[in-house]
């Protein structure tokens, strides 16, 4: 069984058949809200709102450990995240679905590890590869079967938010070689990683990242909506496609 988790603009998955919420429990506190388990083409399938349902939690307050933890218990195979992000590279402008291949995290001050308990051993967790190939290769699979461009590839800075950059701070990020700019990739990918659980992502630009193309003075909130709206009409079919794979 695959897990999705959605990001803004993805709070649900209209096409979940016999669809069933489950609150669950962790030691870790409680997940973005309850699991909701369903069945697309037949194939069982798990959706977390990251943001909870009523999209009420902050990216620097969503309680990432007992999202994974809560997932992980449900023997779930891989998870697949669902993030909107800013376009740092020209090319990727509003609408471009990019499935990441590498992160930088610039995040601070969140529950980043499993492994922090009191007399735990200590663990280090390879993450040269932050995005499981083999996920990724599903996603790209999946989007060329069902016609949806996507870019192969990107790098995905972990920004701490919730406020969005400003332009220096991208010119900053773009100079490290990051291509995307998001809140939520860090520390998810690293906890699934821990968990032992794939984890893969389908980064949806919402917007130019600040200083850059439409976002060259402030970036356009109340264009975003419109933008995730439609792309996640394609991320829903992407997904519909990725699990019977
Ligand atoms: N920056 C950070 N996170 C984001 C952005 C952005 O420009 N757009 C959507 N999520």
């Amino acid at each position: 069984m695959l897990a999705i988790i959605g990001g803004s603009g993805l709070s649900r998955l209209a096409t979940l058949e016999g669809e069933r919420r489950q609150v669950v429990r962790t030691p870790y506190g409680e997940p973005s809200g309850p699991l909701t388990f369903g069945r697309i083409r037949g194939r069982d399938v798990v959706f977390l709102a990251r943001h909870g349902y009523g999209h009420t939690i902050a990216p620097h307050r969503v309680n990432y450990r007992a999202n994974i933890w809560a997932l992980k218990e449900q023997g779930v195979e891989g998870v697949i995240s669902v993030a909107s992000v800013g376009g740092i590279r020209a090319d990727f402008g509003p609408g471009t679905l990019v499935i990441p291949h590498q992160i930088i995290d610039y995040t601070w001050g969140r529950r980043n590890t499993f492994f922090d308990g009191p007399g735990d051993p200590v663990v280090h967790i390879d993450f040269t590869e932050p995005y499981a190939p083999a996920l990724r290769a599903r996603l790209l699979a999946a989007a060329r079967a069902c016609g949806e461009a996507v870019h192969d590839g990107g790098v995905y800075a972990a920004t701490q938010g919730p406020r969005l950059e400003t332009a220096a701070e991208i010119d900053r990020l773009e100079r490290d070689g990051a291509d995307i700019v998001g809140m939520t990739g860090m520390p998810e990918a690293a906890l699934a990683r821990e968990a032992g659980l794939a984890y893969a992502a389908i980064a949806v630009v919402a917007n130019h990242a600040a200083g850059r193309g439409t976002s060259a003075r402030a970036i356009a909130l109340e264009a975003i909506e419109r933008v995730l709206e439609a792309a996640m009409a394609r991320v829903r079919r992407i997904i519909e496609e990725v699990v019977t794979t």
